[in-house]
């Protein structure tokens, strides 16, 4: 049995896996073919903190592969009356078939996958989003690294410069990640007081990575530029500290410019023009982000499927 608590969870040879089965999966949907490898499984989600895309992408998807889907909060769940994590991951591990969790520290997730007898995904921690990742690595590559056959091809990859302009968080950790593991190179920007750590990022060492003072450095030549929310879910105490901190962290049309002419952008979303992303690159041409977020949906459907049933040719 497999969970799915980080990115690196996985190796190169699965990742390929799941976006050659992303695709095909993203295929059946768009014509309407009945797909139900899961027919008879439960997916239990369990939120601790707010969520729009992670919620609707896991729900439809699990309906959509044939299964059921059931939703726990810690508000409604005995889970916000200090009942102990093992205690619940034993219980509901008992009863479902898969289990995704978004939840606070990432010791709340792999104590609850160190008690579950199925599969744990991660819907987000304060240090990793991977499902993120995943979706937005197909997307990359379903806009500019298909084979001659219109097939994701991970190849692609290799050499690339992805920019992170903004904190550094839960997104820009799992985007180290993907490049130590994928062969890319991520520019990283970070106002000071918000850089990554290396040891929470989980890296094995520096060189996937280069850092830069100034934002516009980082997207300078870069392939890809992404960032995310000044102030993410459970730091929002910070918010006004983060305000001042991050003002010239807004990724605008001259950091597009300064980045290679066929740059995509993105953002894992919600985004709030004017602060992170200037409204005129997120809604520009260059932009992916709906794209990033129905592909949340495909992901996770090859993911769960791969969960629970292998290797499926
Ligand atoms: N990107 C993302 O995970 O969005 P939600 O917080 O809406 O799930
Ligand atoms: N970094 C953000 C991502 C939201 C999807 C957060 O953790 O709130």
């Amino acid at each position: 049995m497999k969970h799915y608590l980080q990115f690196s969870d996985f190796s190169a040879d699965e990742y390929a896996h799941l976006f050659e089965r992303a695709a095909v999966i993203k295929k059946k949907f768009k014509s309407y073919e009945k797909y139900h490898p899961l027919a008879d499984r439960t997916l239990a989600m369990i939120f601790e903190k707010a969520s729009t895309r992670t919620r609707v992408s896991f729900e439809a998807g699990m309906y959509q592969l044939g299964g059921s889907v059931l939703n726990l909060t810690t508000g409604d769940s005995q889970l916000g009356r200090a009942e102990p994590i093992e205690d619940s991951a034993k219980v509901i591990s008992r009863m479902v078939d898969i289990v995704m969790i978004r939840t606070f520290g990432q010791e709340r997730i792999d104590k609850f996958a160190a008690s579950s007898r199925v599969p744990v995904i991660n819907g987000l921690t304060n240090e990793f989003h991977p499902c993120q990742i995943l979706a937005d690595l197909f997307t990359f590559l379903e806009h500019r690294g298909l084979d001659k056959e219109g097939r994701p091809d991970p190849a692609f990859l290799q050499g690339k410069v992805v920019a992170w302009v903004g904190d550094g968080n839960n997104m820009a950790n799992t985007w180290l990640q993907a490049a130590e593991l994928l062969g890319f190179t991520v520019h990283l920007s970070t106002p000071s007081g918000y850089e990554v750590d290396q040891a929470v990022a989980g890296l094995r060492s520096n060189a996937s990575y280069k850092v830069f003072k100034d934002p516009m450095d980082a997207c300078r030549g870069a392939d890809l530029v992404t960032t995310d929310v000044w102030t993410s879910m459970g730091y929002e105490a910070e918010n006004e500290a983060r305000r001042l901190a991050f003002a010239d962290w807004c990724v605008d049309t001259d950091m597009m410019k300064a980045a290679k002419p066929d740059a995509l952008f993105m953002h894992c979303l919600p985004a709030h023009r004017g602060e992170e992303v200037q409204a005129d690159v997120i809604d520009g041409p260059q932009s992916v982000v709906w794209d990033e977020a129905e592909n949340r949906m495909h992901a996770q459907k090859a993911l769960m499927e791969y969960l629970l049933l292998g290797r499926v040719a």
